[in-house]
């Protein structure tokens, strides 16, 4: 099973949620079981690492995400994942544009499959450092109904 997580610049909200998830499968049991990974629609921020203001929210949360650097959704990556979970609605409907027809990856917005408060994780990009934590509560929230999801799939 392969989860492949997508914002717009992989630098804040979908590598905070890939390291998330895979923080949460270890406490579960389930590292090894299930491999997750992220990406972002845009370009800009390509082997970059994940921006300042997020590795450091998530380091107060005990979430280290200083090995991971950003790279672009692929079309590569409609054969390689089996869900493909978009944080807003607009990464969704670039997904859709890029998804080829005969693609079987299943697509969904993160936070509105999960029932979490909000159906789009807000960009906290150019907003205050309140903005980084709610992108950790949002995502926190919405990956224990994953992994309970993933348990059941396994
Ligand atoms: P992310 O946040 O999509 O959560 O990684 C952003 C990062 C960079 C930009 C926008 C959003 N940007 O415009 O460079």
């Amino acid at each position: 099973m392969r989860v492949l997580f997508v914002c717009l610049g992989n630098i804040c909200r979908s590598p905070t949620a890939e390291a998330v998830l895979r923080h949460k499968l270890r406490e579960a049991g389930l590292e090894g079981r299930i491999e997750v990974d992220s990406a972002g629609t845009g370009d800009w921020h390509i082997g970059k690492a994940p921006d300042a203001r997020t590795l450091s929210a998530a380091k107060r949360r005990g979430y280290d995400l200083s090995a991971l650097r950003g790279r672009q959704v692929a079309v590569d990556d409609f054969a390689r994942f089996d869900l493909i979970l978009a944080m807003d609605s607009s990464n969704l409907s670039h997904l859709q544009r890029l998804r080829p027809g005969a693609a079987v990856a299943e697509m969904d917005l993160f936070l509105r499959r999960y029932q979490a408060p909000l159906d789009d994780v807000p960009d906290p990009y150019y907003g205050g450092e309140e903005g980084f934590e709610q992108v950790l509560d949002l995502i926190e929230q919405a990956s224990d109904a994953l992994i309970l999801e993933l348990k059941g799939r396994l």
